[in-house]
């Protein structure tokens, strides 16, 4: 019997970097959802189909058990098998197979709504999470194990751990759980669903693809650097993550906007914006936009913008037109539902 399971990809709002420090963030779960189908096997061998493979990946189970490392195509697929494994108390051979849903998005001279791209492949929408989370619901499903969301969020944010040198605040993890948009502090100390409907955001690719971990060390170095320093900016951090509750919750919008610049001003601070996200922010910014800020690690990905539905057409015109060369407009919904049993 094979079982499928689906996960939302996220996007972090404020407070990048500060939450993996003990600090608040808040992320909303995008309608971007990675789908991961199981199958028991019979003998003990471990089979895993991923989009960026073209052929499967496959090992015994003793391999799997053994190995201190996977291709980067397959890791956390490999590492939620083998932590479900240790749960559950027992070993058995396992196919598994990931897929993506497609983002629609645009760059320059290209008819809107054209391009389908294969989400996580390149932005840096947590597909990462996303396929985590849906394998450990997916095998807790076909083995019939009993497990709520708050131990699949635990189980998940482990899987993320190892697989990222131990480098993750797990904000992605809980989006990709429980969905909806969140207040989270740092391991899931506090996981708080805001009432919040769909986001006016606009999401800028800049055509470059980053590296997660590399960017959280930057930010661990110069906090080693200049302590106090780093420390009142991830407070600062904290502080206007805490303001933009309040603000999202009364739908000001404006204010909202005004601290993602500031956050946006933090992060520059840390080192982790670059040249191609400081240029689509600006142009986000001169066309009208209530603020804009990067989303993630920093180092490339995605830039988001808060947007007045009437300006939508060109804040996002202006990161097409922006020049830069790889740049497009990702195509996202926030407040999407959590991970769920797929028919
Ligand atoms: C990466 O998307 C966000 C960081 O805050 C890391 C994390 O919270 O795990 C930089």
């Amino acid at each position: 019997m094979s079982v499928s399971a689906s996960a939302p990809g996220k996007l972090v709002l404020l407070g990048e970097h500060a939450v993996v420090y003990g600090y608040p963030c808040i992320v909303s779960a995008i309608e971007a959802r990675v789908r991961v189908s199981v199958r028991v096997l019979g003998e003990d061998q471990v089979t895993l189909r991923v989009p960026g493979l073209p052929e499967p990946f496959m090992m015994n189970v003793e391999g799997v058990l053994r190995a201190s490392r996977f291709p980067p195509a397959v890791r956390f697929v490999a590492f939620a098998v083998r932590r479900f494994w240790e749960h559950v108390g027992e070993t058995f051979g396992v196919e598994v197979a990931t897929g993506g849903q497609a983002l629609v998005s645009y760059g320059r001279g290209e008819e809107r709504g054209l391009s389908q791209d294969a989400f996580g492949v390149s932005y840096g929408l947590g597909s990462s999470s996303a396929v985590t989370v849906a394998t450990l619901q997916a095998l807790a499903e076909v083995t019939r194990q009993e497990m709520d969301l708050g131990g699949i969020f635990r189980l998940g944010h482990e899987v993320v751990l190892a697989a990222q040198e131990g480098l993750s605040s797990g904000f992605d993890v809980a989006a990709a759980t429980y969905g909806g948009t969140l207040y989270y502090v740092t391991g899931g100390k506090v996981i708080e669903p805001l009432a919040v409907g769909e986001l006016p955001l606009v999401v800028g690719y800049t055509g470059v693809k980053a590296d997660t971990t590399e960017y959280i060390k930057r930010v661990a170095r110069r906090r080693q650097k200049f302590p106090l320093l780093v420390e009142t900016i991830l407070e600062s951090i904290a502080a206007l993550v805490d303001e933009a509750k309040e603000a999202l919750g009364r739908e000001d919008f404006a204010r909202v906007g005004r601290l993602m610049n500031l956050n946006q001003g933090w992060l520059q601070a840390l080192g982790v914006s670059t040249e191609e996200l400081d240029s689509l922010i600006h142009a986000a910014r001169l066309a009208g936009a209530y603020g804009a800020k990067l989303s993630g690690a920093g180092g490339g990905d995605c830039m988001i913008a808060l947007v007045d539905e009437a300006r939508r057409s060109e804040v996002e015109r202006a990161i097409e037109e922006s020049g830069l060369p790889g740049a497009r407009v990702v195509r996202i919904r926030t407040g999407a539902e959590g991970v769920r049993i797929e028919g």
